[in-house]
């Protein structure tokens, strides 16, 4: 079998809290390809920046790691206490997140920003660090790169400001992005723009890109693939067209009917009913959609989940998919 770019595999995760244990994760996988962008879709607290986080190697202390593994480019990051991780963040792995202003030092040219990253991680001599850092603004299509290169964070649009988190992820030439909820916060065509340079770098460059979203439209609109989420657990994993069209798992369905794309009217939009289990519970059921689902049967609270292979590539994890 061919080895992808990144593989997760059945990986758990708990946070230790006063009140007991969050299981943020339990047996989450999917892979991403070089190349291609995949997304991974889910309401809020369904755990997709927890995930990202994992991969970077960026958990809190009270996260433990409860089994699975993650493996990037043939390595184990999370073996020998993530050295493995270390060596790869920033350099092969970079991550960009939601309100890029926050995440840029506000009182250091967005220039030299670039240029910190490129010294610290790539080959670049100090010389050559002004050029490559206009290169790396130009290269995410910021008009006149030369002067931007001098600009602070508060003189540009939030839209620019993502534009150079992007330049700084790219700096290095990485082989993976994660982008969480990159274009949360920015106006349509300004989501519309940060987005099509995403899908640009990747086949311009061949790095693979983790597209995190709560926008079902958007990953339907920008990803390869997409993986949904619920309550911790990966519940579908199919190519974007097959997801859309022939979605197996109920939620994914509720998704779906739940994106404005695919209701005519406003007034078709299903809400979907009921929230997400307390993730503290020590008696979650087997399937964490239960309480949610119209399809629930006996055989749902009586075995752990199946992880089903409805086509090579399409997998639900369900006891009764559509
Ligand atoms: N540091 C933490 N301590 C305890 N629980 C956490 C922590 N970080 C995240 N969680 C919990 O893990 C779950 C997944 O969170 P997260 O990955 O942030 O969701 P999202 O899909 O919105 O990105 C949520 O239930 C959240 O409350
Ligand atoms: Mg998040």
């Amino acid at each position: 079998m061919r080895e992808p770019l990144l593989r997760v595999e059945r990986l758990s995760l708990d946070f230790r809290t006063r009140d007991g244990r969050v299981k943020a994760l339990q047996d989450v996988s999917f892979h991403i390809d070089k190349g291609e962008i995949l997304g991974i879709v889910g309401e809020s607290g369904s755990g997709k920046s927890v995930s990202a986080f994992a991969i970077m190697g960026l958990l809190e202390s009270t996260a433990a790691i409860g089994g699975g593994s993650v493996h990037f480019a043939g390595a184990d990051l999370l073996a020998n206490n993530g050295a493995a991780m270390k060596a790869m963040r920033g350099r092969e792995i970079s991550m960009i997140f939601q309100s890029p202003r926050t995440a840029l030092n506000p009182i250091r040219k967005v220039g030299r920003q670039i240029e910190d990253v490129l010294l610290r991680h790539g080959p670049v001599a100090k010389r050559d660090a002004k050029k490559k850092a206009i290169e790396a603004l130009a290269r995410v299509r910021i008009p006149d790169a030369e002067r931007r290169y001098d600009a602070y964070p508060f003189e540009l649009s939030g839209g620019m400001c993502q534009r150079v988190m992007i330049a700084m992820a790219l700096a290095c030439e990485p082989m993976l992005l994660i982008a969480d909820e990159p274009t949360t916060g920015l106006d349509v065509t300004t989501q519309a723009v940060v987005m099509d340079l995403i899908r640009e770098m990747v086949d311009e460059t061949r790095m693979g890109a983790l597209l995190i979203t709560h926008d079902l439209g958007l990953a339907g609109e920008y990803c390869d693939r997409i993986v949904v989420m619920h309550a911790g657990h990966t519940v579908e994993d199919a190519p974007t067209e097959v997801l859309l069209a022939k979605a197996a798992h109920p939620y994914s369905a509720k998704l779906i009917a739940a994106t404005p794309a695919a209701a005519d009217e406003i007034s078709q939009l299903a809400s979907i009913p009921g929230g997400l289990p307390d993730l503290r519970r020590s008696d979650l059921p087997f399937c964490r959609f239960r309480d949610r689902c119209e399809r629930r049967a006996e055989v749902c609270d009586a075995e752990p989940l199946p992880f089903a292979e409805l086509a090579g590539d399409h997998l639900v994890r369900c006891w009764r998919p559509a």
